[in-house]
């Protein structure tokens, strides 16, 4: 009979020198494990659209709030008038988000260049030429998902979505956006490349640094589409909802 045990060194749990360690559960031996529940299919079909409306927006805010509270408070504004979750670049914005129901379960805007500049330039001094045509490009920004929906390809079925829409309703064929390293290196497996050497650090954003990436909506749109359909079987990555956004009357 097969013997581990050495008899010569004491037990350190027995000796009470560590804890013993609660063995995972999981199938035994011969057992086949279950196949992992796709948080998507446990949630229902998920509607992705332009959100022009009044109501919308608001869903969309109320979203930021919940998702930003404690993590990312320095995104309040806090302005008179507005949500607390809101701010200037809102209101020429393009807001793109996931519903589920009448949930908003992710969301990101994209913004063009205001009378003051992108945002991304009122936060940073950029490089000259880091940014993309003004006229024809969006600062992509408050992308965001619901956190037991992440990793399941709705950031990228959203961004597609944006990427298409704004391809066939807009002027618009460019995107970039300030990103912190980790989130940017998603960004670039969007179809985007980083900007050479430039990273800032951002008092206004906890200190956190920040890199810029930009893209173009059309190879984006076919990076997004690849990725998605790389994606391991059993995940759902066909959005059932409404496929085309409302054309808004800003467009
Ligand atoms: C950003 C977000 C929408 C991406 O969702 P997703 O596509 O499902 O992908 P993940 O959540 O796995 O994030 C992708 C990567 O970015 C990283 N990341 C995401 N947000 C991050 C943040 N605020 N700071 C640092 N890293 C971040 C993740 O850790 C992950 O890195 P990894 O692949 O090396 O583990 C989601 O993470 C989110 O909602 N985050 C909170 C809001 C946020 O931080 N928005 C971006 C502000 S710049």
């Amino acid at each position: 009979m097969e013997n581990n045990a050495v008899t010569a060194s004491p037990d350190p749990v027995s000796a009470g020198v560590v804890e013993r360690a609660v063995p995972e559960p999981g199938p035994g031996p011969g057992v086949v494990a279950p196949p992992p529940v796709d948080p998507l299919r446990a949630v229902g079909p998920i509607d992705l659209r332009l959100c022009d409306s009044a109501a919308d927006r608001a869903a969309i805010f109320g979203f930021r709030q919940t998702a930003w509270r404690g993590r990312s408070d320095y995104l309040f504004g806090n302005r008179r008038g507005r949500h607390p979750a809101e701010d200037e670049h809102d209101d020429d914005a393009f807001h793109f988000a996931a519903w589920l129901g009448s949930d908003v379960v992710a969301a990101c805007r994209w913004c063009p260049s205001g009378p003051r500049g992108f945002e991304a330039e009122q936060l940073a001094s950029l490089p000259p030429g880091a940014l993309p045509a003004r006229d024809t490009s969006l600062q992509i920004s408050r992308l965001v998902v619901r956190e037991d929906l992440r990793r399941t390809g709705v950031s990228e079925a959203l961004l597609r979505e944006g990427c298409r829409a704004l391809l066939e309703l807009t002027r618009y064929r460019g995107w970039f956006a300030l990103a912190v390293p980790r989130l940017a290196a998603h960004y670039v497996s969007y179809g985007g490349v980083e900007v050479a050497g430039f990273e800032v650090e951002l008092a206004a954003r906890a200190g956190q640094r920040y890199r810029l990436v930009k893209g173009g909506m059309e190879s984006s749109d076919v990076a997004i589409t690849r990725s998605l359909e790389a994606r391991p079987p059993g995940t759902i990555h066909q959005f059932t909802g409404r496929e085309r956004p409302r054309v808004g009357a800003k467009l």
